[in-house]
C-alpha cells in the first residue's frame, strides 16, 4: 500500500493537524508495516498557484493517484483551507483525469482510494451553532472529494483556540479517534 502524507500547517511544531495527521498515518503503518509513505509538505514545498502551464503537469495528480491512502492535514484559517492546500487540489482536479463531464452530468474517476482528512479549527462549527454557515472548510474539502468520486473520513480538533483546556481536550479526543480509524 501506498500512503500518501500531506500537510498544509504553517504553525510548524505547534500544530494540531499536523499531530493529529502523523499518528493518522502512524496507525496506518502499525497495521501494515510494509506500507510506503510518500511526504508532502505543502508549506515547506509549496506549490505555485494554478497557471495555465502548470494545468498541463500531471505529477502532483499522478502522484495522488498512484496512492491509495491519503492523509491530509487541513488547518482551518479564515474559515476555509490553507491556500497551499488549495493550490494542491488545483493540480488534483483534472477533468479527463479525476472527473469527467458526461451528457448524465459530471462523474468522479478517482474512486477506490482512501482519503482521511485531519481538520483543527480555533472555534466551534456544529450545525446549529452561530458560527456554522462560515464552515467552509469540511464542508469544501468534503464537496471536492465527492466531485471526483471519494467519500472522505475526517477526524476534527474544534475550539483550539477557546482556552488551552478545550485545546488540551479536542486534541486528545482527535489522537484516540485515530486509532478506530486504522482499524
Ligand atoms: C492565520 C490564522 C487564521 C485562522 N483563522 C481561523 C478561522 O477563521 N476560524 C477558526 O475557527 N480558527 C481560525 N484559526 C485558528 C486555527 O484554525 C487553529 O489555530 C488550528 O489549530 C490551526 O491548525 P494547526 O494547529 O494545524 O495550524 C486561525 C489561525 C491562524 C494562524
Amino acid at each position: 500500500m501506498t500512503i500518501l502524507h500531506i500537510d498544509s500547517s504553517i504553525t510548524g511544531d505547534n500544530s494540531a493537524s499536523r499531530a493529529i495527521s502523523r499518528s493518522i498515518v502512524d496507525r496506518l503503518l502499525a497495521a501494515d508495516p510494509a506500507a510506503q509513505v510518500i511526504e508532502r509538505d505543502l508549506v515547506d514545498q509549496p506549490l505555485s498557484h494554478l497557471t495555465l502551464e502548470a494545468l498541463g503537469d500531471s505529477t502532483v495528480a499522478d502522484e495522488f493517484l498512484d496512492a491509495q491512502t491519503v492523509v491530509i492535514g487541513a488547518p482551518m484559517y479564515n474559515f476555509t483551507l490553507a491556500t497551499q492546500l488549495k493550490a494542491w487540489l488545483d493540480r488534483i482536479l483534472i477533468a479527463g483525469k479525476t472527473f469527467r463531464y458526461t451528457a448524465d452530468g459530471p462523474e468522479g474517476l478517482a474512486g477506490g482510494r482512501r482519503v482521511i482528512v485531519a481538520i483543527a479549527r480555533g472555534g466551534f462549527y456544529n450545525e446549529g451553532s452561530p458560527a456554522s454557515a462560515l464552515e467552509h472548510l469540511e464542508s469544501y474539502l468534503r464537496g471536492v472529494f465527492n466531485f471526483i468520486g471519494i467519500e472522505p473520513e475526517f477526524v476534527a480538533a474544534d475550539g483550539l483556540n477557546i482556552s488551552p483546556e478545550q485545546r488540551e481536550r479536542s486534541v486528545r479526543a482527535a489522537l484516540g479517534e485515530t486509532v478506530r480509524l486504522a482499524a
